[in-house]
């Protein structure tokens, strides 16, 4: 499977098969045993990786700077005001002397269609920091994440609340792949990418999972064994429609009440940052069923898998 990879651009969950997906899950984990047991696993030794984060970030940024570290591998953050690209240089140019110093290129921005262009034009691997279509390293800890807290993805039913954008993409496709039921709470008016739900919709005939848009939001709830949480206004131009969709998806906030139309067992996940009082309570984050900072830290370990995998 490693040969499968080797030089491979990771921009979206759905350019990789289910087994593939798990393949990287299965060295997510081991990393993590790694890591956690403090055994020496600089894999990456003498590696370089560039950075470009056009979009803000807590979580994204730093888990790869600090995966990167415990590999043994260099990153190099580099800021977009300050490449020639903010002056007009195309994409393509930077794409390929960017390819010349670096290892692998970690990229957060708007459209799709600019990391596709890097992956293109650079033959080390791209892997997607988030863009409007798809957050697949997200995907990748949640899917960890929700392994390591249920023993297996066979039966799970998600609830998700939140703005139906990459994040709610990437975990489509990952629910998708390994056969639990999402059910997207869903204002009048919102819906996700018809390419990701098509893709979503296949992957389901295979695996028997049901994803399912609806207004009814205790429908979502209902049975639900992990309760996932995500901003209403999703950076860039989202946010622009900030009170509009504060009004819109009000009635879908996660708070006690909610997370008590789940089962009992139920966890409370979330990509973060949340807003406290919109998309989800303070009293639902602090709670016992959160599980946001192991979620938060298994960034960092699938992060890690991916680089490994990927490097050439
Ligand atoms: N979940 C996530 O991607 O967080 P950041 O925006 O802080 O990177
Ligand atoms: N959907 C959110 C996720 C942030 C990690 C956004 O794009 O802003």
């Amino acid at each position: 499977m490693r040969d499968k990879f080797r030089g491979k651009d990771f921009l979206a969950l759905m350019d990789f098969t289910k087994e593939e997906v798990a393949y990287l899950l299965d060295v997510a984990a081991d990393l993590k045993k790694k890591w956690t047991m403090r055994e020496p696993h600089e894999y990456l030794r003498g590696k370089a990786y560039a950075m470009i984060f056009e979009k803000k970030s807590t979580r994204t940024r730093n888990s790869f700077h600090a995966a990167a570290a415990r590999l043994g591998a260099q990153s190099f953050y580099l800021r977009p005001d300050e490449l020639q690209v903010s002056r007009g240089e195309p994409i393509k140019d930077t794409a390929r002397i960017l390819d010349r110093y670096f290892d692998g290129l970690y990229i957060r921005t708007f459209g799709h269609e600019i990391v596709e262009e890097f992956a293109y034009y650079m033959k080390n691997p791209v892997i997607n920091a988030l863009t409007a279509l798809a957050h697949p390293c997200q995907g990748l800890a949640d899917l960890l994440t929700i392994k390591e807290k249920k023993g297996d993805f066979k039966g799970i039913k998600i609830c998700y609340a939140g703005d139906i954008y990459n994040v709610c993409h990437s975990l489509m496709i990952g629910a998708s792949m390994f056969g639990m039921d999402m059910y997207i709470a869903t204002p009048k008016g919102y819906g996700a990418d018809p390419k990701v739900v098509e893709v979503a919709k296949k992957h389901a005939e295979l695996s028997g999972a049901k994803i399912v848009f609806t207004e009814d939001f205790d429908a979502c709830l209902k049975d639900a064994d992990v309760v996932y949480g995500n901003t209403w206004h999703s950076m860039g131009e989202n946010e622009l429609q900030k009170e509009q969709r504060i009004k819109d998806f009000g009635p879908y906030q996660i708070n006690m009440d909610a997370m008590r139309k789940a089962k009992k067992d139920a966890i409370f996940m979330h990509c973060l940052p949340g807003f406290r009082g919109e998309d989800m309570t303070d009293e639902v984050i602090e709670s016992t069923q959160s599980v946001v900072w192991d979620q938060g830290e298994n960034r960092m370990h699938t992060v890690a898998a991916v680089m490994v995998a990927t490097a050439i």
